[in-house]
């Protein structure tokens, strides 16, 4: 084993002799997480105002909004992403079993522990928390915080092995992606029997791309397609491994950019669709429909 060697530094929080503006990525995700994570929790606790449904009045032209998304009564609706599925405690469908001591969640918290397990645990967020909040590394060539309790880092160990169930909330990421799809088309079934596409429906859509683009390119499931595999070719299962593994490898060179916008754009669904039940906005009818 060789000896670790320690370069001169600077030391006292945020002491370097870097000379480029370091601390202005780490500053603007501080502020970006934040948002989200505030904004997130907020909206967790709501217990109302995640769909767009005409029998509440509020798509159908309330307030004289002649040819909004009139939808709803066969089981179509523009749900929020942040409350899909659907388990509304005591109520019908999913919500039918949950205990009556769980009635106090809204239905938000049901879901959301699988998608926040899934990007708390992510190689890119681990990387830029662990950054801005903990200051571990405040960044490359940087002094720590002199009183932070985490001084010398220890890898990740102890409380921080919980970090290995990435892979299992990817499985549970996974499965969000059809569940999520199926929102899509629900936002396209009009009442009366009727099809057509509001601007809920396309966001919505583009919900899903970037969703999917962010967890086929996770880190885990490149590995679970294409990991310990030599064989690319000798059967259609191992020449399709080598499809899905490529493809994971390709949208993989953009993870950070995947997890970025793919969640703002969860946070931005939802906030559409909050709107529109506000009736701040109005849900257009882009084609067909009533
Ligand atoms: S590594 Fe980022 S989602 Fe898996």
């Amino acid at each position: 084993m060789g000896e670790s060697v320690k370069l001169p530094m600077r030391q006292g929080f945020g002491a370097t002799d870097r000379i480029d503006a370091w601390w202005k990525g780490p500053t603007a995700m501080a502020i970006y997480l934040g948002i989200m994570i505030a904004y997130s929790t907020w909206r967790g606790f709501m217990e109302a105002d995640f769909w767009i449904f005409a029998d509440f009045g509020l798509s159908g032209g309330q307030g004289g909004h002649a040819g909004t998304m009139a939808i709803e009564n066969q089981g179509s609706h523009v749900l929020s992403p942040l409350f899909s599925p659907l388990i509304i405690p005591g109520g019908e469908g999913l919500g039918g079993p949950v205990p009556g001591f769980l009635w106090w969640m809204s239905p938000a918290m049901f879901i959301l522990i699988f998608p926040a397990g899934f990007r708390g645990t992510c190689y890119y967020y681990r990387k830029a928390y662990y950054r801005v909040y903990m200051q571990q590394p405040t960044a490359c060539a940087v002094s720590k915080p002199a009183l932070a309790p985490w001084k010398s880092y220890k890898g990740e160990t102890k409380l921080l092995v919980i970090q290995n169930l990435h892979r299992y909330f990817m499985y549970a990421a996974l499965a969000y992606l059809p569940i999520l799809s199926y929102d899509v088309l629900l936002s396209t079934h009009f009442e009366g029997g009727s099809w057509g596409f509001s601007i809920g429906t396309l966001v919505l859509a583009l919900n899903v791309i970037l969703l999917s683009g962010y967890t086929l390119g996770c880190h885990a499931f490149r590995h679970l397609v294409g990991g310990g595999t030599n064989d690319w070719t000798s059967s259609w299962v191992a020449r399709f491994k080598y499809k899905l593994w490529s493809m994971s490898s390709f949208l993989n060179v953009h993870h950070k950019d995947w997890a970025l916008f793919s969640l703002f754009w969860v946070m931005f669904a939802d906030f559409y669709i909050y709107a529109c039940t506000m009736d701040w906005w109005t849900d257009i009818v882009l084609w067909g429909g009533l």
